[in-house]
């Protein structure tokens, strides 16, 4: 059974292995080779656990680290399902599990940076485009969703 947990410095290794994998393997097909290499560039080991000061970075674990997905408030980040466990349901799990927490602090969107990969993934979701962004990752869109207000 796939469970959600909060990660721990001795995942990033892992965690980096699977955002590199994702980019090189998917992102690739969207982004050209130059801004996939500066996002593997970007996202080693050591750069997840300097980002687990500031955000709170999950995992999804099923015999091992299969996902990833980080939350600072409303904003989601890094959104990561290993490719070979990719359409079995993770991506959803990991985004019901940060959207209810936001939910539960009282904020009433959330709000993602999506790649032209998982664009449509957060479409399915119920987010809606907001606008467009060109970074130096490349192009994103960036993606709202109403929140529930959680009861009591
Ligand atoms: C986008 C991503 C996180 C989705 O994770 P996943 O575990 O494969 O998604 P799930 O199996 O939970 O899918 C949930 C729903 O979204 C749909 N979906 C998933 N990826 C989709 C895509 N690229 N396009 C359209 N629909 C998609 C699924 O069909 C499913 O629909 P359903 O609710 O009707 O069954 C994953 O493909 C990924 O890591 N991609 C590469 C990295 C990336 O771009 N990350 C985002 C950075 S912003």
């Amino acid at each position: 059974m796939i469970a959600i947990r909060s990660f721990r410095p001795d995942d990033a290794p892992r965690v980096a292995e699977i955002v590199r994998r994702c980019l090189r393997e998917v992102n690739s097909r969207d982004y050209p080779a130059e801004v996939i290499e500066r996002m593997c560039e970007h996202f080693t080991a050591r750069r997840f656990v300097e980002l687990s000061a500031d955000r709170h970075i999950f995992v999804a674990e099923d015999d091992g680290v299969v996902g990833t997905v980080s939350r600072d408030g409303h904003k989601v980040f890094s959104m990561f399902v290993d490719p070979d466990s990719a359409g079995r349901g993770i991506g959803r799990l990991l985004m019901d599990h940060i959207e209810a927490l936001a939910a539960a602090e009282g904020h009433e969107h959330m709000e993602a940076g999506a790649s032209i990969t998982a664009h449509r993934f957060y479409l399915r979701r119920g987010y809606a485009d907001v606008r467009e962004n060109e970074s130096g990752f490349g192009l994103t869109y960036l993606v709202r969703k109403p929140l529930q207000r959680s009861e009591g």
